[in-house]
């Protein structure tokens, strides 16, 4: 029995030998291993088993050498932040290289691995934190697959990085801050390279020529970078290219028909650049095309016809251009994969062809700012996934009642945009929408520059869903209903220039979206998925973000009404709010001090009221307020004193006669308070007056507004509401300097 029980153990003991010998991981592998793994700080690798051929992603070959390194996604970090890479270095028959998605940190800079994997075909370090610069080649002549992306990389690619990278098929550097020229030399005759990635990062300079020399390329990717120069002519060359994707550059001049050539091109994505010709005239030859997205150019002339030969499209962008011609030309009936149709902000004249609701997926079409013929028809219903509709800008849009009632079908729609249609038409009343059920799932109801008369009427409170509610310049009257305090999601009110009157209900001072924000953001929908990219410039010097979530601001806007009485108090319960604009109303009574409780409050403008009292002292608490205006009331006593509040022009507080002290030029001459100002200098510096705000007002292509009859004072200031318009008339070029200069007002949604 003991015998047995020996002989038992002797065999698994012998056969683990035997198991051994095979596999037999080197000792010096070996310890590199437990070298590189006592350099990991966390988790713990279950690296305790006597072969390391047999550990957690570790392969070797026959000779016990170790080849494949692959942990990614481990949450793997290094202890004291430094990559150790001696312990890499010393795997010198390592092939694949597999370390991506962990959080590995550290330079690069001077790591022997790049120069002793000799026989490396696949490096995949994408997504940690590591720093540094390439060096200045790659020694593994086996190398296949290089991805660097999504690190903090820096400095030039340097050319000679490729050098021996003969069998090369995939280079990805993108989401660094890698800079200077795109290494076009990469390619050379015979080369295998299949996928090329430098997106997101900081080149610069225009792209030599050379990329036609990789006969093979598929994907060519340099987007978001600071690129210039016309288009590479000879990337035509390269005939297996099915993706171009260069947006957001600065390339400039012509797109030549020399791209009719890529007879496999599936995308090209030429967006935010300042491209200035007219289209390939065979575009449409490129029958394999699904993506088109050629927005924010300066592209000028119609459409290729042969464009509506594309039966694969999916997405055709051509918005922010100056493209025109006769859109009832085209004929949409073999777009029938077409997904997403932006024309905004073009010259296109002609009726919208019934054709297009033949495409039956469109989720979004976007053709506002043009000179098209536009009704709603009922043929819209055949739209299922219809989410998106911005039609507003055109000419023609009549009868708000027939449309509202044909679009209540639309089941999916999120976004609807009709602006400055169906002028001077009325507010389709609760008795005319009485079977009104529809817009279950609407989140922003654009209704500006309608010039609608009528109420607000209650068949909007059924709209549960509802974000944004944008009724600005209409001829809007009676009372702001109290129920639009209880729409769950509302968190963009914005009804300037109407003729509301009665005072501010104290039931908006319970929105919840802006009391507490319940809702979170993650509940938003981010409209990319379901319409069109919009972009936001967080300040004149950043790149543009793509603004992924377009419902992300809480503002009031209420300015140039009729509204009366006194600001309640209870308004400080909307403590998420961020813009708000009383401005030319008949308010009067004090400033509620409770105004301090809006603790995010950027922009408040309350000027053009009968506002009394002394601003509250509270004031100097809200730190993110970047525009007050509270001109032209009947305010007195001194100007609260913090470093903000002192830091707006006068012309914020001007036209208060009482009002004394910085910036006001007037001293404040018996304090009232402690902290009072003290103006022993005369004179407030006066160019702080001379802002060329009309300047500003023409660039944005101000447009005076009506409601005149009830603030006063509207003549006199009306520059200053110049912003109001960014939401009516977004600036379409992100560089152009004025644009950039109000940037952190401006939103872009139709
Ligand atoms: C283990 O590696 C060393 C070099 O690091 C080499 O000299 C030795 O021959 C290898 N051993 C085996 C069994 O392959
Ligand atoms: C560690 O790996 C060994 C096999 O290599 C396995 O038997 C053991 O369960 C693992 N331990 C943990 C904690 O995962
Ligand atoms: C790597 O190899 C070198 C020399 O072959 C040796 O000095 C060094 O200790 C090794 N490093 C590790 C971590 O094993
Ligand atoms: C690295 O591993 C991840 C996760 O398994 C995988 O998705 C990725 O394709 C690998 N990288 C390469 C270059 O094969
Ligand atoms: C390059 O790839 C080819 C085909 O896969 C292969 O035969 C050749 O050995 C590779 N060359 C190198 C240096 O790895
Ligand atoms: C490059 O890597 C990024 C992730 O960092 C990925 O999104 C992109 O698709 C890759 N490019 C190519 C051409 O595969
Ligand atoms: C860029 O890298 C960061 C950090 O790894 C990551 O969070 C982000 O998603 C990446 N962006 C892209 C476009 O791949
Ligand atoms: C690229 O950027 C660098 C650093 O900002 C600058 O020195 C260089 O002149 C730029 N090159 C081109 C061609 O614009
Ligand atoms: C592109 O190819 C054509 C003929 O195939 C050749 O004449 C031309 O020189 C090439 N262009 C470039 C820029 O390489
Ligand atoms: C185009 O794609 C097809 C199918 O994927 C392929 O067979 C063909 O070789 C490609 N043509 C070129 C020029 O790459
Ligand atoms: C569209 O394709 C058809 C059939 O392939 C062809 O006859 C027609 O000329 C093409 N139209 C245009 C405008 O290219
Ligand atoms: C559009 O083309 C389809 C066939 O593709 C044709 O049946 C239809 O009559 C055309 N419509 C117009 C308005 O030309």
């Amino acid at each position: 029995m003991a015998n047995a029980f020996l002989f038992f153990l002797l065999l698994i003991f012998s056969s683990n030998i035997i198991f051994e010998n095979i596999h037999a991981c080197n000792q010096s592998e070996h310890s590199s291993l437990l070298f590189l793994s006592l350099t990991l700080s966390s988790p713990q690798l279950n690296w305790t088993s006597a072969d390391c051929c047999n550990w957690e992603g570790i392969t070797c070959n026959r000779d016990g050498w170790v080849t494949h390194l692959q942990l990614p996604s481990k949450g793997l970090k290094l202890k004291g932040g430094i990559f150790h890479t001696s312990s890499l270095a010393n795997l010198t028959h390592l092939t694949h290289l597999n370390l991506s998605h962990n959080s590995l940190s550290g330079s690069l800079d001077q790591t022997e691995f790049f120069l002793s994997l000799n026989y490396l075909e696949i490096l995949d370090l994408s997504y940690n934190l590591l720093l540094g610069v390439l060096p200045s080649s790659l020694s593994s002549i086996h190398i296949r697959i290089v991805d660097l992306s999504s690190n903090r990389l820096h400095g030039a690619v340097p050319s000679s990085f490729f050098q021996q990278a003969w069998n090369l098929t995939s280079f990805n550097v993108s989401n660094n801050t890698f800079s200077g020229p795109i290494p076009s030399s990469i390619c050379r005759p015979s080369s295998s390279l299949r996928h090329l990635d430098f997106s997101f990062n900081n080149f610069n300079g225009s792209i030599s020529s050379g990329l036609g020399k990789c006969s093979k390329l598929q994907v060519f990717r340099a987007g978001h970078n600071y690129l210039s120069g016309s288009l590479p002519e000879d990337m035509f060359n390269s005939t297996t290219l099915e993706e171009i994707s260069l947006p957001l550059n600065s390339f400039y001049g012509s797109m030549s028909d020399g791209i009719a050539n890529l007879a496999n091109l599936t995308t090209l994505d030429l967006s935010y650049n300042q491209l200035s010709s007219v289209l390939p005239l065979h575009l449409g030859k490129l029958s394999k095309l699904k993506y088109i997205l050629l927005d924010f150019n300066y592209l000028e002339g119609s459409l290729p016809l042969s464009l509506m030969n594309c039966t694969n499209l999916v997405e055709l962008r051509m918005g922010s251009n100056n493209l025109g011609g006769d859109i009832s030309m085209l004929n949409f009936s073999k777009l029938s994969q077409l997904s997403k149709l932006d024309l905004r902000k073009n010259n296109f004249f002609g009726i919208l062809p019934r054709s297009i609701y033949s495409c039956k997926f469109l989720k979004a079409i976007r053709v506002s700012y043009n000179n098209l013929e536009v009704q709603i028809q009922p043929e819209i219903l055949s739209l299922k996934s219809l989410s998106f509709l911005s039609l507003g800008w055109n000419k023609g849009l009549t009868n708000v009642k027939g449309a509202m009632k044909i679009l209540m079908g639309c089941k999916r729609l999120l976004l609807l945009s009709l602006a400055s249609g169906f002028l001077g038409e009325e507010m389709p009343n609760d008795v005319e929408m009485a079977d009104f059920n529809g817009f279950q799932n609407l989140r922003l109801l654009d209704l500006s520059s309608c010039n609608l008369s009528g109420i607000i009427p209650s068949w909007l409170s059924k709209l549960k869903k509802l974000q944004v509610l944008d009724l600005n310049h209409n001829r809007i009257t009676g009372s702001i209903p109290s129920w639009l305090g209880t729409l769950p999601r509302l968190q963009m009110l914005i009804m300037h220039f109407n003729q509301l009157s009665g005072e501010f209900p104290k039931e908006l001072c319970t929105l919840p979206m802006l009391v507490s924000g319940r809702t979170a953001a993650h509940d938003q929908v981010g409209l990319n998925s379901y319409g069109l990219p919009t972009f936001f410039s967080p300040n004149a010097n950043a790149k543009p973000l793509q603004y992924n979530y377009i419902f992300y601001n809480q503002f009031i806007y209420l300015g140039h009404n009729c509204l009366s009485g006194n600001i309640p108090i209870e308004i400080g319960q909307l403590q998420l709010l961020q813009r708000l604009d009383l401005s030319a109303n008949n308010f009067s009574g004090n400033i509620p001090d409770q105004i301090s409780n809006l603790k995010y409050i950027e922009i408040l403008d309350l000027s053009m009221n009968y506002l009394s009292g002394e601003i509250p002292a509270s004031f100097t608490s809200l730190n993110f307020l970047s525009s007050l205006n509270v001109s032209y009331n009947n305010l007195g006593g001194p100007i609260p004193s913090s470093t903000q509040l002192q830091s707006f022009n006068a012309s914020a507080f001007e036209g208060n006669l009482k009002l004394c002290g910085a910036p006001l030029p007037n001293k404040c001459r018996t304090t009232t308070r402690a902290d009072a100002p003290d103006m022993s200098t005369q004179d407030v510096d006066t160019k702080e007056h001379q802002i060329p705000w009309s300047y500003v007002s023409v660039a944005l292509g101000f447009i005076t507004g009506f409601c005149g009859v009830c603030g006063p004072l509207v003549l006199m200031t009306k520059w200053r509401y110049a912003y109001y318009h960014f939401l009516d008339n977004v600036q379409d070029k992100f560089h152009v300097m004025i644009a950039k200069r109000m940037a952190s007002m401006k939103r872009r949604f139709v």
